[in-house]
């Protein structure tokens, strides 16, 4: 059996005809960029996300950008981040002249720690209460931001984020690509939030092997802020409005309508897709868990923590700090029917990882490794300083994880087909 770790040709073949429809509509518009194509997604994305604006732009990558941008994050600033996460996460601080701070993970999650941030701050910063700025002692950088990432599609510890950054003044840029629809358990909304809605930004991509994918690069960039939303919109046509009057030094950041023409037809079918990874995901475990692969210790798979009330995911494989007492007639948890996760990535962790993972390729499975050298140990950010072990979690979970085929359209018998091999693997 062959099971890939993405075939988006099966997605394809299920929306083919419509989705020739609404190129053919851009086509016969000969309008490319940007345009109504444009808006009508922007109009569609943001309220899913809980946002009110939301402007689209050319990828992930520049959506993180674009923000930190109408931020003015430069020279002489830092923005707090993970280095277990894609590369633009802290690229795109770089490439700004800012300087990524790290900060480590938390293992079960693989998203950001509060507890480092907080540990980052007491130790190495001052807080400046005359000017309300962050200040690094070594540096004497100002901290500008947090960006937490939703890795694979699960939301960060975003509560206690988001205190922090009311406290010492940062603005918090979610990056989201991994995570549409996403969804947390934000206490003081009552209900829950999704990505991109608790911060000043959220960032999404539309790389095709998202949740929500174009057939070529995009991205969008969600805000509630009306004027942070106007700046945006400025800066994606290279700061000017009108056209060649320019007030900031903005960028080519702009969507295709082509791009956005797409995504507005997938965009109709990703709570479906969405359920179908869950459910693949639930199926994973359930596998996993009859396989006895976890009680021996070789496998680990991902835990979903803003869920409750899952057979596959009891409130004691929780660490202390994300459990909530039971409430009477309650599964346990903040809210029984609560999911949270989407599942964009469905990584384990796995004992000789690399070994596994050749074995699987032998065996017809498509698996990838994200990602295998974290961030402040690649080349291009030596002068950050940063040195081998400063970041545990990080590199144990890059040494150590592995994705496996989620795609929605993923048969029962496939999944039965992987968790067997990885069986066999062991067995051997
Ligand atoms: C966590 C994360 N951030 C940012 C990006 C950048 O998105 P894009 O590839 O659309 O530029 C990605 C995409 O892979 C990502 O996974």
């Amino acid at each position: 059996m062959k099971v890939p770790l993405l075939d988006l040709k099966a997605q394809y073949q299920t929306i083919k005809h419509e989705l020739w429809q609404a190129m053919e509509e851009v086509l016969e518009s000969q309008h490319f960029i940007l345009g109504p194509k444009v808006e009508a997604l922007e109009e569609a994305v943001a309220p899913y996300c809980g946002c009110q604006y939301g402007v689209g732009v050319s990828s992930g990558t520049d959506a993180l950008l674009i923000a930190l941008m109408v931020k003015q994050i430069g020279p002489g600033q830092g923005v707090i981040t993970v280095p277990y996460t894609f590369f633009s996460t802290a690229g795109s601080v770089y490439r700004l002249g800012a300087t990524p701070f790290f900060v480590d993970i938390d293992p079960v999650t693989y998203n950001i720690d509060p507890r480092s941030i907080k540990n980052f701050v007491e130790a190495e910063c001052n807080f400046d209460y005359a000017a309300g700025a962050l200040l690094h002692k070594g540096s004497g950088i100002k901290i500008r931001a947090i960006i937490p990432v939703h890795l694979y599609g699960q939301c960060a510890e975003m509560d206690s984020i988001m205190e922090l950054a009311k406290e010492y003044h940062l603005v918090v840029i979610e990056d989201g690509a991994q995570a549409i629809g996403a969804e947390y358990p934000f206490e003081n909304h009552g209900s829950s939030s999704r990505a991109g809605s608790m911060g000043d930004f959220g960032c999404f991509s539309f790389f095709p092997s998202k949740n929500l994918g174009g057939f070529g690069d995009g991205g969008m960039v969600t805000t509630s802020d009306r004027e942070m939303a106007e700046k945006l919109k400025i800066m994606r046509a290279h700061g000017s409005k009108p056209k060649y009057y320019h007030h900031l030094v903005g960028g080519n950041f702009r969507l295709d309508a082509l791009q956005a023409a797409v995504l507005s037809v997938k965009f109709k079918y990703l709570d479906t897709w969405t359920d179908k990874r869950r459910q693949n995901a639930a199926y994973y475990n359930s596998l996993f868990q009859q396989s006895g692969l976890i009680e021996k210790g070789f496998i680990f798979p991902p835990k979903a923590i803003w869920e409750s009330g899952s057979a596959i995911n009891p409130q004691s494989a929780i660490p202390a700090r994300h459990r909530e007492p039971a409430r009477s007639g309650e599964a346990g948890g903040r809210n029984p029917k609560f999911v949270g996760h989407i599942y964009n990535q469905y990584v384990i962790r796995a004992k000789r990882r690399d070994e596994l993972r050749t074995y699987l390729r032998e065996h017809g499975v498509g698996t990838e490794i994200y990602y295998p050298l974290p961030l402040h140990q690649q080349e291009c950010f030596v002068e950050l300083g940063y040195k081998a072990g400063d970041f545990p979690e990080s590199e144990k979970a890059a040494a150590e994880t592995l994705a496996l085929p989620i795609y929605p359209e993923l048969e029962p018998a496939q999944m039965e087909y992987v968790v067997a091999r990885v069986s066999s693997f062991y067995a051997n």
